[in-house]
């Protein structure tokens, strides 16, 4: 697996203080012919030196004369596009580095008349101009040229692709090498047999996103990492080694399996499997006898050690052992690759919910999308493990992938962080293709301690039928042979006991709070999860529906007729011992499926705890108190209300103190006992100045917290939750308009413009207003409701790096960071 500083030795070097095009690709150049000629297996980020264009979907002759005639495929060798030539002159193209999606950069399109079904499918992917409808921005071209070294002839030449919006063909020196249709699927090709060692060699993908696999925002192109393996003709199968264990008295009976490939004639060999812990001590060196592989096939070995006295892999201690494998022939290691692991045990029980490591955990969950504000699905490594963080942050303790599967970054990240995972994947079917896409997702899936269950979909329309029923079982089989150390389930929205629920290990439920009681005494072994709950539609800032506007109000007050509030979907599993916990939907708000506006220009859902840049609305703290273990004392809304004087408004607190006192302007309005998972409510007859809560435990005063009346935007603030990047970096800066006295004018729409200098990039902006049609990739941000963000990338070179923030009558500001050298 591509390691973080693989992946920045390329990538970072593409960052340049500035959002204009970038040299890119000599990086990747110097990465490919540094290889020596030969020895083990070698790991190449290809991440730099991309050239984009966008192509066409249904005219050839503006999409570079691909599919001109009939004859695509009648002669391997030639792809029918100049593209795929190596004098083709790409000069123009944009330069690109990945992760990358080019419909970041679209501008905002109305599908249709308002009120008409294309309005509202529009607004599902976010107003982006992907699909049939849009064919000029539906296709994307990418490419490369690979200077393979000389020494690369004999080995064998592997590309990774880690995901790819989507339906793409790859093509290697004019030969189709390989097509995927998955938008969220890994896929490795062979590209060994057309590649010309010791040449330039022209990679080219193109992708087409004319179809797409969800009712929400997708992204488009090459918006996961790219790599070339090299290696020996013998070698590890990509995810080919697994590792499982057994925790007893003795320690943890661990098994080792080697799935080896030998592209070549029958050759002895031998497996080392060396395992070591977290601080890199070895616990087990074992070397097999030697076997002969057979010519041109795949063998796979069986190994076993007892690990004694293993360091559980848990929540509070995500422990990491690592398992290094070695193909030796003739004495000589000719392939090796490296797998993390954890060893925990896991069990879920039909009256007492889920056990790790024979302990209780309530799930705590969020359900995730896989984009951010400023850069759509390019979500750099470092920025899918911020939202991690934030997700930690709200006491949450699980992940659920939806509706497909995680980046590698993310699994890696939760393995690290000591998160849950439910893995999910995309298409809910036992056909070739949807099959191939859970099979990836378990042999990439398996050795990740963080996963601890499978799901095989959500809510299908098959769901309770026969047919639903006959696919999950064959679905099962599948993941029981490829895994067999996880229980599986699927997401069911209502239809809980029929078809494919049926066949199920755990009943997921998304929503349906009145069938779960029912269900739970008719089918008492079958533990339950919540998959999906929740689904509460918030503006981060507003307190009043506004239908003009497209506002929902932040209170845990508003949610579709499917749904409903956070404090009823938690107060209900936290009662009741058998169910496991849930995800929430969502952690953050995400492009398309603007629920309940589902009308230009609205393009982002209301969803989240957190704004799309990852802005706190009010429920984030209603799980922060109930979820997490710190005392919170989170007061709302804020205390701008001019022209309301007199008019009451409605003050929430979310806390888990023991009783909270509120005040208005230092008169206190009463004091109020907490109860669990519950809110407190004030109508407040409004009055300019403060109001103030105070929060007690014990009868003692242990938090305050205070919203004031401010005076007019002032000044600009500017912060980071971090000073110190590593090269590749990304730091989420909050832009705050304050007043004179620096506080937060939880109102203010101020334009704020970013200059940076430094060796880093403005990656991407935004602000979290469901219905801006901002661009994303711009020096400039209006505040929505006080606040915007921007997203710095390091770069390789280190150094000081400056971002400065002006506003016309704001006093600026300018925060300071540092680069770490590569
Ligand atoms: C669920 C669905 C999610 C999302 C959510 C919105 O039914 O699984 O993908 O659409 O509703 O509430």
């Amino acid at each position: 697996m591509l390691g973080r500083r693989d992946l920045l030795k390329t990538s970072g070097a593409t960052a340049l203080a500035t959002m204009l095009p970038h040299s890119a690709g000599a990086a990747t150049a110097d990465a490919l012919r540094a290889a020596p000629p030969t020895g083990p297996r070698e790991i190449v980020s290809l991440d730099a030196g991309w050239r984009f264009h966008l192509g066409h979907a249904s005219d050839p002759a503006r999409d570079f004369g691909f599919g001109r005639s009939h004859d695509t495929f009648a002669k391997s060798g030639d792809a029918g596009t100049p593209v795929a030539e190596a004098k083709f002159d790409a000069s123009g193209w944009e330069t690109v580095s990945l992760p990358h999606d080019w419909a970041v950069d679209l501008p905002f399109e109305r599908f249709g008349p308002a009120g008409s079904d294309a309005d509202k499918t529009g607004s599902f992917q976010g107003f982006k101009p992907l699909g049939r409808m849009w064919p000029a921005s539906s296709v994307g071209w990418y490419r490369i040229v690979l200077p393979l070294p000389k020494g690369d002839a004999g080995r064998r030449l592997l590309l990774q692709f880690d995901g790819v919006s989507r339906d793409c063909r790859v093509i290697l020196n004019g030969f189709f090498v390989g097509a995927n249709e998955s938008g969220y699927a890994p896929f490795e090709l062979d590209i060994t047999d057309f590649a010309k060692p010791g040449e330039d060699n022209v990679l080219v993908v193109r992708c087409d996103v004319s179809l797409g696999e969800a009712w929400s925002y997708e992204g488009a192109g090459l918006y996961r990492a790219v790599r070339l393996v090299r290696t020996a003709p013998v070698h590890v199968r990509q995810y080919g080694a697994t590792v499982r264990s057994t925790v007893g008295a003795q320690g943890a009976t661990t098994q080792i399996l080697t799935e080896i490939v030998n592209d070549g004639p029958a050759v002895p060999a031998q497996v080392r499997s060396i395992v070591s812990d977290a601080t890199g001590r070895v616990v087990a060196t074992l070397l097999s006898d030697p076997i002969t592989l057979p010519e041109w096939a795949t063998l796979t070995t069986t190994q076993q050690t007892l690990i004694a006295r293993p360091t559980l892999w848990s929540l509070e201690t995500p422990h990491l052992y690592t398992l290094t494998t070695e193909i030796l022939v003739g004495g000589v290691v000719v392939d090796n690759d490296r797998t993390h692991f954890g060893i925990r045990t896991l069990r879920f029980d039909a009256d007492k919910g889920f056990f790790l490591n024979g302990r209780p955990v309530k799930i705590k969950g969020t359900c995730n999308h896989q984009d951010h504000a400023g850069v759509g699905f390019a979500v750099p490594d470092s920025l899918h493990v911020w939202r991690l963080e934030q997700l930690k942050a709200m006491g949450a303790n699980a992940y659920r992938s939806t509706h497909h599967p995680a980046a590698p970054a993310i699994l890696a990240a939760c393995d690290r962080m000591g998160i849950l995972v439910l893995e999910e994947t995309r298409q809910m079917s036992s056909n070739a293709e949807a099959m191939s896409q859970l099979d990836r997702m378990v042999r990439r899936g398996r050795n990740h301690p963080s996963i601890f269950l499978w799901s095989i979909g959500n809510e299908e329309i098959h769901r309770g039928t026969e047919t639903g029923a006959r696919i999950a079982e064959t679905m099962k089989r599948r993941i029981y042979q490829l895994d067999g150390t996880r229980l599986v389930t699927e997401a069911f929205n209502g239809k809980f006991g029929e078809g494919a629920s049926r066949v199920l290990d755990v009943m997921g439920c998304n929503y349906y709070l009145d069938a779960i009681d029912g269900y739970h005494a008719s089918h008492p072994t079958v533990p339950m999860i919540g998959t999906e709950t929740g689904s509460t539609v918030m503006t981060r800032g507003e307190y009043a529906r506004n239908d003009a506007e497209g506002f929902v109000p932040a209170y845990d007050k508003e949610y579709p007729r499917w749904a409903t509030t956070a404090e009823k979907w938690w107060s209900f599993y936290d009662e009741r011992a058998f169910l496991s916990g849930g995800f929430v939907w969502t952690e953050f708000d995400y492009r398309g499926e603007p629920t309940p506006f589902e009308r230009w220009p609205e393009n982002v859902s209301n969803f989240g705890q957190m704004d799309l840049c990852g802005f706190p609305k009010d429920n984030y703290h209603y799980y922060r108190a109930w979820w997490g273990s710190a005392p919170v004392l989170h007061l709302f809304p804020h205390w701008n209300w001019p022209g309301r004087e007199g008019k009451p408004v409605s003050v929430w607190v979310h806390s888990n103190c023991a009783e909270v006192e509120l005040l208005l302007n230092e008169r206190s309005l009463g004091r109020k006992p907490v109860v669990r998972n519950r809110h407190l409510e004030w109508e407040v007859p409004y009055a300019p100045g403060k109001i103030t809560a105070r929060g007690f435990r014990d009868g003692r005063q242990i938090l305050t917290a205070e919203r004031a009346t401010t005076g007019a935007a002032a000044r600009i603030g500017l912060s980071s939750d971090r000073r110190r990047l590593a090269p590749g970096e990304v730091a989420v800066v909050r832009a705050a308009v304050l007043d004179a006295q620096r506080r937060e004018v939880a109102t203010a729409s101020n334009m704020l413009r970013f200059a940076l200098s430094g060796d880093a990039r403005l990656l991407g902006v935004g602000n979290g207003d469901p219905r801006s049609l901002e661009p994303d990739h711009a020096p400039q941000r209006s505040a929505f409701n006080g606040l915007c963000m921007a997203l710095i990338q390091a770069g390789p070179r280190g150094g000081p790096i400056r971002l400065e923030a002006r506003g016309d009558g704001l006093a600026p500001a300018m925060l300071p960071l540092i680069g770490a050298r590569a």
